[in-house]
Formats: structure tokens, sequence, C-alpha cells
């Protein structure tokens, strides 16, 4: 809106210096530059590049799943999660789907012996890897020692969250993580129990931990 001679260069002119305008022309040349398209076969160029890197996979994909020691063959997509494949298509409707999101600790189940939010987790990631969920936990007709403590000390009502709060219990003391029962109760805070069992699974998981502690 204002005219070049209200600005502060064109009161005290520099005579050989760049004036405002033609400094923007310039500045807009180079960015201009900067700034464009690149040219068709640049483009082209890139895309080729580019392409082998990040293959499109899509549609049913053969994979195998090595679960509770047994080595499964199934066909799935890609982008089909690890709890998906398990309720979905093997049967195994152990591991609970609460949240979907990776925020409630249902659907948590074991790989290589760690514990992991199945829902956050893609089965063709786990391929090679030892599964292991809350079905593979007994051994035959003896329970695991978190399930005979969940007994004893009454740690469910509905259920539903019990298997991920068992798995999740079983890795906690293996880690050494439910020590004390402020330890326990903070590395099994992404298990959440929507009946507010908590004391019992408390007294469960520090039951456990005290077996092991004594060998
Ligand atoms: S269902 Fe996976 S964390 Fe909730
Ligand atoms: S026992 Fe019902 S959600 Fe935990």
């Amino acid at each position: 809106m204002y005219p070049d001679d209200h600005t502060p260069d064109a009161a005290n002119p520099t005579p050989q210096g760049p004036s405002r305008r033609s400094f923007l022309k310039q500045t807009g040349g180079l960015l201009g530059v900067a700034l464009a398209p690149p040219i068709a076969s640049q483009a082209e160029a890139l895309a080729d590049k580019l392409a082998p890197a990040s293959p499109v996979l899509s549609g049913a994909t053969p994979m195998s799943l090595n679960i509770n020691g047994q080595v499964k063959s199934l066909r799935l997509e890609p982008r089909t999660t690890l709890l998906d494949a398990l309720r979905e298509y093997l049967d195994l409707t152990g591991t609970k789907k609460g949240c979907d999101h990776g925020q409630c600790g249902a659907c948590t189940v074991h790989i290589d012996g760690r514990r992991v939010n199945s829902c956050l987790t893609l089965a063709v990631m786990a391929q090679g890897k030892q599964i292991t969920t809350i079905e593979g936990l007994a051994k035959g007709e003896e329970l695991h020692p978190m399930q005979e403590a969940f007994l004893k000390h009454d740690g469910f009502q509905c259920g539903y969250c019990t298997p991920g709060q068992i798995m999740s219990g079983v890795a906690c003391v293996k880690e050494g993580h439910a020590t004390t029962d402020d330890q326990a109760r903070e590395w099994m805070s992404g298990n959440i129990c929507r009946c507010g069992a908590y004391p019992n699974i408390l007294a469960a998981v520090r039951d456990v931990a005290g077996q092991s502690a004594k060998g």
C-alpha cells in the first residue's frame, strides 16, 4: 500500500546498494527455483528410485506362527494383527479384545517370553518367534502357578481381563518386577480391570513372586 519512497531504504538510498524492490525480486527468483517442482524426467527418476524400497503388500500372504509350541500355517493379510490371527483364524479365543488400541492389556501374550499387546502387533512380525497365549500356560491338567494363585485369591469377577492379567503377571514376576506391592502395582498398571479386582490380582501376583523368591 505504501509507495516505495516511504520506505527507510528509499528515504536514505545507498547509491551502489540494491534497492529493496530489486532484493525482493532476486530472492523471489531464487525461492522460485528452490520451490519449483522437479521436471518430469527428474520426477520419474525419483519414483523409480523409491519404488523398490516401498513395495505394496496386499492380499492374503502365507505365513507361519509358532504358537504354544505348535507351528501353524495360515494365509493372512499383512495388516492382520496377532490378536485377530489368534481369535479369528486360530480359534484361540482365550486372548481377549478389550480396547484394540493398546490401552487395556486384555490381549497380552508372550513373544519370546516378553509380554506384548497382541492388538498392536502384526502377525507377520511374530513369525519365527515363540508365541505363548493363555491356552499354552498350563501343562496338560496342571495349571500354571499364576492360574492357581488367581483361583486361590479370587483374582477375577467377570473374568474378561483375567487371561491378560495372568499373562502379564507371569512376565512381571519373571522380570523381577513384583518384589513389593507398589512395584507390582506399577508394573501391572497396563492391565485394566473394569470389575476392580485389583487387590485380589495383586495378592495373586505377589503370592507367586514370593514362591519364586523361595525357589
Ligand atoms: S485389546 Fe490390546 S490393549 Fe486393549
Ligand atoms: S474381572 Fe472383570 S474386567 Fe477384570
